[in-house]
């Protein structure tokens, strides 16, 4: 699905994406123009409104997109929406007949430049392409002879479509929060189709690897309950204040990591880390569930290992010497469970997995990657250390820290730090986030959950509102997105719909985040 504000270049976009994906474009707003010039009795209904910038009554257009989604040619090639949905109505109907996009872009354009647009454009009535005065002249004074200006493209009609299209938006992001990619409309066009490009490329891939792989080892009756349970989320999932977390919700986790762990690495990214602090695997809550982190490391290698490479999964082992010797709480038995657990029957263990700890003697020629599971200071042993010792023996070869706690713990007396206090920041901060997810509270609590902010790259930081439908029920709103991770501050804004203000001094619920981000 493809979305944006008139003139955004949604249509531009969609004759470049259709070329190269072969997919069925359909544009409501072409359907909707050619009834009107057929003279077609839906077009008649249809023409009052579009001459105004109104929206079309939504039984119209549903019954045409419908019936539009039906034919052959879309079940053979695929579909890409253009213009539908544009009410949570039209959402709506969608949803009830299971129709969703992979992906759902949605252009970002300034309004004057989209005003710029509209007023420029013509459109060739005899091929359908689109072209603006300044930016896309016709090739030939043919084709400019035969130009036509769309009735809608005055400047105050576009004023009026423009308003009516920040009204209704808003009502359909969270149903596609969870496949939203927002993108910079305000390039040149194939600057924003290159990116859009590498996205669907990628999406094309972990489709076909999902179909090739992974999905054969689990059995068919959960892979369907899990994807209904996915697709019922729609973004993140709900209920995670019961702990422990039903398998399903673990699973959605492991998945959303593994994806993209995967896309990292296929970018060509070799230091990575995963933050996920869900209440089971955040150690601030009373309950820590080694046994979730662990199959979160043991899926992320087993995938790899599928993938025919070598993966070492490591533990730090005992810091310090003699009676001082000692492991963060935390990680203690980890090595021993990670050893018992199952690995299957197929012979990995041993081969394309291996268990190892933290420093540069468990670099081996053989290895393809590593995996830290929770690396960790600890009270007077710094880990950091062994950490780059290791790094730089793997060289280019990717290593991943699950949920490593690499900020300076205080010191004990006779500590010898092989690196000073800001090379071993500067070092642990060189680490890139490839997925993130933390659970968001009021100041000084963990109950209620208030919302949630994730990141699964290469896309942005998503900030989503946890809002109860009713006394059982809950659900995440999408608030806003960030290219980075936002502060407590701008969370604090967000929540509160405020427009961001840098100068504004953190203060509110929200604000003691600045100190954990
Ligand atoms: P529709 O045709 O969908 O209009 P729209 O959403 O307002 O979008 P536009 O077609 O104006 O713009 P676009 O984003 O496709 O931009 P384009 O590529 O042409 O709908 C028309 C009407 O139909 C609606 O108002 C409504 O009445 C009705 N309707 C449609 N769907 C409906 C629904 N679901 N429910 C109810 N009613 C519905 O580009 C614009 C210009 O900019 C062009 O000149 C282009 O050359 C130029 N341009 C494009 N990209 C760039 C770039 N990167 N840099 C510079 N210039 C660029």
């Amino acid at each position: 699905m493809i979305s944006g504000a008139p003139a955004s270049g949604k249509g531009t976009q969609c004759e470049m994406i259709a070329q190269k994906f072969g997919v069925v474009h359909i544009s409501t707003g072409d359907i909707l123009r050619a009834e009107v010039s057929a003279g077609t009795e839906i077009g008649n209904k249809a023409k009052e409104f579009m001459n105004s910038g109104r929206l079309v009554p939504d039984e119209i257009v549903t019954a045409m997109v419908t019936t539009r989604l039906s034919l052959k040619d879309v079940k053979e090639k695929g579909w890409l929406l253009d213009g539908y949905p544009r009410s949570s109505a039209q959402a709506e109907s969608l949803e009830k007949r299971s129709i969703r996009p992979d992906i759902y872009v949605m252009l970002e354009v300034p309004d004057d430049v989209l005003i710029d647009r509209c007023v420029g454009r013509r459109l060739d009535p005899l091929t359908g392409k689109i072209y603006h005065v300044k930016n896309f002249p016709p090739e030939n004074e043919e084709i400019k002879d035969r130009l036509v200006t769309r009735p809608d493209d005055t400047e105050e009609k576009v004023k009026s479509r423009l308003e009516i299209y920040k009204r209704n938006v808003e009502s359909i992001l969270s149903t596609y929060s969870g496949v939203m990619v927002k993108i910079n409309g305000n390039r040149a066009k194939e600057v924003v189709f290159e990116e859009i490009n590498s996205l669907l490329l990628r999406l094309q891939k972990d489709k076909e690897e999902k179909s090739k792989s992974g999905e054969l080892v689990r059995n068919e009756n959960q892979l369907d309950s899990l994807s209904l349970e996915k697709n019922k989320w729609r973004g993140i999932p709900t209920k995670l204040n019961n702990i422990p977390h039903s398998r399903e919700i673990r699973e959605y986790f492991y998945e959303d990591v593994l994806q993209a762990t995967k896309r990292a690495i296929e970018d060509g990214k070799t230091r990575l880390k995963v933050e996920i602090s869900i209440p089971e695997l955040n150690p601030e809550m009373d309950v820590y569930r080694i046994g979730t982190l662990l199959e979160l490391v043991r899926i992320l290698a087993l995938s790899f290992a599928d993938d025919g490479k070598r993966v070492k999964v490591c533990v730090q082992g005992s810091m310090g010497e003699g009676a001082l010797a000692g492991m963060p709480l935390q990680l203690a038995g980890t090595r021993k469970i990670l050893e018992f657990m199952d690995w299957g029957d197929d012979g990995v263990m041993g081969t394309f997995v291996n268990i190892g700890s933290i420093g540069a003697k468990e670099v081996e020629e053989q290895d393809g990657i590593y995996i830290l599971v929770a690396p960790q200071n600890a009270v007077g042993n710094c880990i950091i250390g062994d950490l780059k010792a290791m790094t730089d023996a793997a060289a280019h070869r990717p290593v991943i820290l699950v949920n490593p706690k690499l900020r300076d713990v205080p010191g004990s007396s006779g500590i010898m730090q092989t690196m000073g206090r800001e090379e071993r920041l500067a070092y642990a901060a060189s680490f890139e986030i490839c997925y993130f997810f933390r659970l968001l509270y009021y100041y000084g609590t963990q109950y209620p959950i208030m919302g949630a902010l994730r990141m699964s790259y290469p896309y942005e930081y998503q900030l989503y509102k946890r809002v109860d439908e009713s006394p059982k029920k809950e659900k995440y709103e999408l608030l806003s997105t960030f290219e980075k991770r936002p502060s407590g501050e701008e969370i604090n804004d967000s929540f509160e719909g405020k427009v961001r203000d840098k100068a504004k001094e953190s203060k509110g619920i929200w604000g003691f985040l600045s100190s954990i981000f």
